[in-house]
């Protein structure tokens, strides 16, 4: 059986590498399942495998990119009992989801109880997932307690917010476009300040003089200074991304006199070292999030598997107001 993919066959800028193909689906084995993928988003971590620079690299060429997505269980191998056809599922990490069919073992799938829709399903298992662990993994925040991050209108920022706002966390939330002020105030931010501005003054003015005790940097350089600054003695900044292509810069007095933590996040080595329950405690909450409303992405557009260099030239441009899907169903 064919289906359409979006394949590359060698590492390299996206744009030039990654094209839409047919391919031959493999022969469904007793425990796998072959799934029609609805909706699969193009991540920044996406763009870096394409690159070659992300420490997942494909296990077979061509390599079709995709880190996550949701779709429908379309047929089951002879010894699946727990997945039927039809059922909404979340793809395993980097399965390669840009495609409108594939074929991957059923215990690896995640099935989505009813109440989500399959494109918000399709954005849960990365970036809320990382949200969820670094709000309570890293620092044991009390409600009303005060965190800052940056890029603070990303897919991450934006399930840190919400996820921060229902348990009665406040959030300094950095971004780079004051347009975006508004908007992430009506999300649930407590303070929304601009890359340009002094954070000191307007961090006391937002929180009364109250300790930042972790700051939540996908940015680097300069961005990431800034908000090291601001944190309270002991405090705990992790790094998780590096959107600013900018090395951080650690001045020696942040570690002597402030003691601060630097710390670093990947979810993917979460997700590998993850107990079985663990993980389905995650998903179990994560879920629930999304049921409720809490967890919500912004979709800015969903584009055809056949319009995918103009997806990609859209993620690459910044200033997005939310994700680009890949709907290969479209
Ligand atoms: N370590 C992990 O496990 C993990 C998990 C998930 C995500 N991540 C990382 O987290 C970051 C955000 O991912 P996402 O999917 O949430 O992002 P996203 O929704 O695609 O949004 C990208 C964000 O980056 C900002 N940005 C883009 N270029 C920038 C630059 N040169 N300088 C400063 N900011 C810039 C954008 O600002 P504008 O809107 O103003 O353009 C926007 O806020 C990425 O680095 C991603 O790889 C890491």
């Amino acid at each position: 059986m064919k289906t359409k993919a979006i394949v590359y066959r060698a590492h390299g800028a996206p744009s030039s590498v990654a094209h839409l193909e047919e391919i031959e689906l493999p022969q469904l084995q007793p425990n796998q399942v072959r799934v029609r993928v609805l909706f699969a988003p193009i991540n920044p971590a996406d763009l870096n495998a394409i690159e070659g620079t992300y420490p997942i690299r494909p296990s077979s060429w061509p390599a079709v990119p995709g880190g996550e997505g949701a779709g429908i269980v379309e047929e089951a191998g002879s010894e699946v009992t727990a997945l039927e056809p039809g059922k909404l599922v979340l793809l395993p990490r980097a399965a390669g989801s840009w495609c409108e069919q594939t074929i991957v073992p059923a215990d690896s799938l995640v099935a989505v109880p009813r109440g989500i829709p399959p494109e918000q399903a399709a954005m849960l298992r990365v970036n809320p997932a990382t949200a969820l662990r670094m709000l309570l993994d890293f620092v044991d925040l009390q409600p009303g307690e005060w965190i800052i991050q940056n890029a603070a209108n990303s897919a991450v920022g934006r399930a840190v917010i919400q996820i921060a706002h229902a348990r009665g966390l406040k959030t300094l939330n950095v971004v780079r476009r004051p347009e975006l002020i508004n908007e992430l105030k009506s999300a649930g931010a407590d303070a929304v300040l601009l890359e340009g501005d002094t954070l000191d003054e307007n961090i006391q003015a937002a929180t009364g003089g109250a300790p930042v005790r972790l700051g939540l940097n996908s940015v680097g350089g300069e961005s990431a200074l800034r908000l090291a600054n601001v944190l309270a003695e002991g405090g705990t900044i992790v790094t998780f991304g590096a959107m600013g292509r900018q090395p951080l810069r650690i001045p020696n007095g942040l570690l002597i006199f402030n003691d601060l933590r630097w710390r670093g996040f990947w979810v993917s080595r979460w997700y590998e070292k993850a107990s079985a329950d663990a993980r389905s405690a995650m998903f179990g909450e994560l879920f629930a999030l999304a049921q409720r409303g809490v967890v919500r992405s912004p979709v800015e557009k969903i584009y055809p598997l056949e319009e995918i260099g103009a997806a990609l030239a859209r993620v690459q441009e910044g200033g997005r107001a939310g994700k680009i899907l890949l709907s290969p169903g479209k």
